[in-house]
């Protein structure tokens, strides 16, 4: 398939290209940097935020992967945050229904539930928070995958776009596996108010965007799906850090079928993925810590 991946350029862009690649589509990359060369992709430097981006192509994809962002809102002001975040994803629907692109895939993430990075921490209605559980954004990094999620529900409302918005959660990728690991491994408490510690393996989210591309799912329609390790990667139980968090009157009502038999699995109910994708975690923390010494 011809597809073009924003944001290529990237920390989970450049994995994500050479899956894609693996796979056997033919990818060009777009993204405010150049792409360094030999990495098997056609490469368009252009930037987002204007209108006109996207016209340097020579013809559509049959299909976009939208990672092009501001990842978080601590490493650029707020303004940016939104005007980049907010105006690249509008720019790549609007062209994708001009254009009559089909698919679009968008790098969303579990932040857009207002469980990820966050400004005032909710309680939820139950655990593990589902994609039909309500979404309570509430700084501006979440404002803007919210709204994302949004666009792409309306552009496949009014536009017959097929989107589907992959909320993964905090990429563990190549520079960080040592903090990460090595945080993990000296047995440093983990366990901050307010934090749910749901993490991802930079493959794992790799392959979810290389299935979400293929996945046979009804033409027009809009589908989110929360993406994490299986387990979260804090050192109490799931329960006792809902505990902390929002106390024992009422507790928040826990699913036993998902957390019997593993205490410590993720904030985010990982199974529609698993059934409509057919994606599962090949990474959760034992794994990485076995494989990466
Ligand atoms: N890193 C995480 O933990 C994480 C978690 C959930 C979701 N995400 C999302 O995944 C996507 C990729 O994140 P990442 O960690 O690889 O970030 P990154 O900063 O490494 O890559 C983002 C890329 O987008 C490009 N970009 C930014 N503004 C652009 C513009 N105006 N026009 C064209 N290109 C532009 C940058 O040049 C960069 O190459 C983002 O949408 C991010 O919000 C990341």
């Amino acid at each position: 398939m011809r597809a073009l991946l924003t944001g290529g350029a990237g920390n989970i862009g450049r994995v994500a290209l050479s899956r894609l690649l693996q796979a056997g589509h033919d990818v060009t990359v777009l993204d405010a940097v150049p792409l360094p060369e030999g990495l098997g992709a056609a490469s368009i430097v252009a930037d987002l935020t204007q209108p006109a981006a996207l016209d340097g192509l020579p013809e559509p994809p049959e299909a976009i992967v939208h990672l092009a962002a501001i990842p978080n809102p601590f490493v650029a002001t707020w303004d940016r945050v939104l005007a980049i975040n907010m105006l690249t994803t509008f720019n790549v629907l609007r062209y994708a229904a001009e254009k009559g692109v089909p698919r679009v895939v968008f790098g969303s993430s579990e932040s857009a539930s207002g469980w990820g990075i966050h400004g005032r921490f909710y309680r939820p209605d139950y655990l593990p928070i589902a994609e039909k559980h309500r979404d309570l954004p509430s700084e501006v990094y979440s404002y803007t995958k919210a709204f994302g999620d949004q666009l792409c529900a309306g552009f496949s409302r009014e536009y017959g776009l097929t989107t589907l918005a992959l909320r993964y959660t905090y990429v563990v990728y190549e520079p960080h596996y040592a903090g990460f690991l090595g945080g993990v491994r000296a047995d440093a408490p983990r366990d901050a108010l307010g934090a749910t510690y749901a993490w991802i393996d930079v493959r794992d989210v790799a392959e979810a965007i290389a299935l979400a591309l293929v996945a046979d799912v009804p033409t027009g329609s809009h589908e989110a799906f929360y993406l994490t390790a299986r387990d979260q990667c804090g050192t109490v139980s799931t329960a006792e850090l809902a505990r902390r968090n929002w106390g024992d009157d009422p507790p928040v009502p826990l699913d036993q079928t998902y957390y019997g038999d593993e205490p410590s699995r993720s904030f985010f109910d990982i199974r529609k993925a698993g059934s409509m994708l057919g994606w599962k975690p090949a990474w959760d923390l034992g794994r990485l810590l076995r494989e990466r010494p």
